[in-house]
């Protein structure tokens, strides 16, 4: 295969690590590099061919690329993404795709506008985690019906341990105006992203969240959101980013059983019958449907990540073959942290679709009224990223 040139917006943690995956890899041709910051497209270009640019329009202008992955904070994923598919530009765009539902509208908007003229462009998203086998496994499951009718997803996700020091490191991190929220925005779309893969999105949210609790920050580092599906299935995301030791607990309930993943450790309480079923017929007050556990096995692969769906992007460029995530899908992870956000500041619950009018005004208020004023920032040195994803 061809390697698809490819230039990479924005160098920090996530986009220099995107540049070590792109040069190591033979499906991609690293051809470009933006950063805004020149001593950081001076650190991390040096070590590559690719040529260097301090402007992602001048990039896309003059680089003669056919693909770019955007690796900015947040806001400048909107801009950025449009600009390059408006010239055909193929885009793997960073979680989360947008910082709030009008902002990913209008990216899908001109993606459906530049496939008129580019009918084979790609707009992928950087969803690392629906490679991973574990997900892959239970999603299967799922919709081959192993549970039956859901009846509640529960997930526990505090394993997003954040220093302030890590929030000292960026002056866009955990503002309003920097990066428009906080663990619902950075830290969790890869949650929000799966829960819908799963489970598909609910029809009303409530969210309660702590505004810079445990770290001095503006937006939110503790949240509990509450969802309601249609089928009447009821969902709980409960997240921080100040508690360690923290805890990775999904637990997956239908009529037919509970599917608990826990870590690493996937396991099946399957029942012996319907326990729907077996609560409309039972002729006693007290029983407990019949139940067996077993250990779901995952094949030990962790299923590529990042290098995979980069991979995947290129290919499906050149063969046609399926992204891993296709960027549009990145809206069901944005509008349920919009919700839960806007849920905890108007104290009420709110539908789905969002009023993106609506929420993008209460960011503006929140963007506003804001008097918090970050301190200088701390160098990240050689951040290793492994644990953090
Ligand atoms: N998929 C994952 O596992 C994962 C992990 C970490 C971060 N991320 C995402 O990656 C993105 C970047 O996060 P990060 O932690 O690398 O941030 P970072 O602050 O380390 O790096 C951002 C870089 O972008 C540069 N930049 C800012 N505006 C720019 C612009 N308009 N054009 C070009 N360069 C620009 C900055 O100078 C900086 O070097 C965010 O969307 C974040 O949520 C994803």
């Amino acid at each position: 295969m061809k390697p698809v040139r490819t230039g990479i917006i924005g160098l920090g943690n996530m986009g220099s690590s995107h540049a070590r995956d792109c040069d190591e890899s033979e499906a991609i041709e690293l051809a470009a590099l933006c950063d805004v910051n020149p001593d950081k497209l001076e650190e991390i270009g040096s070590a590559y061919e690719a040529m260097p640019y301090l402007d992602g329009n001048e990039m896309m202008e003059r680089a003669d690329l056919e693909a770019v992955i955007i690796a900015t904070p947040h806001y400048d994923h909107t801009p950025l993404s449009i600009a390059a598919m408006e010239r055909g530009i193929h885009v793997l765009c960073e979680k989360p795709v947008g910082v709030h539902v009008k902002d990913v509208q209008k990216m899908i908007d001109a993606y459906e506008r530049a496939k008129q003229k580019y009918p084979q462009l790609k707009f992928g998203a950087m969803f690392q985690q629906r490679t991973m086998s574990s997900w892959r496994k239970i999603k299967e499951m799922i919709d081959d019906g192993l549970l039956g009718t859901m009846v509640r997803a529960t997930w526990i996700v505090t394993t997003w341990f954040r220093t302030q020091h890590y929030y000292d490191t960026g002056s866009w991190r955990a503002t309003w105006g920097g990066e428009g929220g906080g663990v619902l925005l950075n830290q969790c779309p890869h949650n929000l992203d799966l829960y819908q893969w799963l489970l598909g999105m609910p029809e009303r949210v409530h969210g309660f969240a702590s505004i810079g609790k445990y770290h001095r920050i503006e937006v939110e580092d503790e949240v509990t959101g509450v969802f309601h599906h249609a089928n009447g299935m009821v969902g709980h995301l409960i997240t921080t980013t100040a508690e360690s030791p923290g805890t990775n607990r999904l637990e997956l309930v239908g009529e037919n059983g509970r599917l608990i993943v826990d870590g690493t450790d996937v396991t099946f309480d399957r029942n012996e019958q319907s326990m729907l079923d077996y609560s409309n017929t039972a002729d006693q007050g007290f029983g407990r449907v019949p139940c067996t556990k077993e250990t779901v096995e995952i094949p030990a692969d962790k299923g590529g990540l990042h290098r995979a769906v980069t991979e995947t992007f290129a290919r499906s460029i050149r063969e046609g073959s399926a992204l891993v995530a296709e960027a549009p899908e990145g809206m069901g992870s944005v509008a349920l942290a919009n919700a839960i956000l806007m849920s905890h500041f108007t104290g009420k619950t709110v539908d789905l679709p969002l009023d993106g009018d609506a929420y993008e005004a209460l960011l503006g208020d929140l963007i506003a009224r804001s008097t918090f004023r970050k301190g200088d920032t701390v160098s990240d040195g050689n951040a290793d990223l492994s644990d953090s994803f």
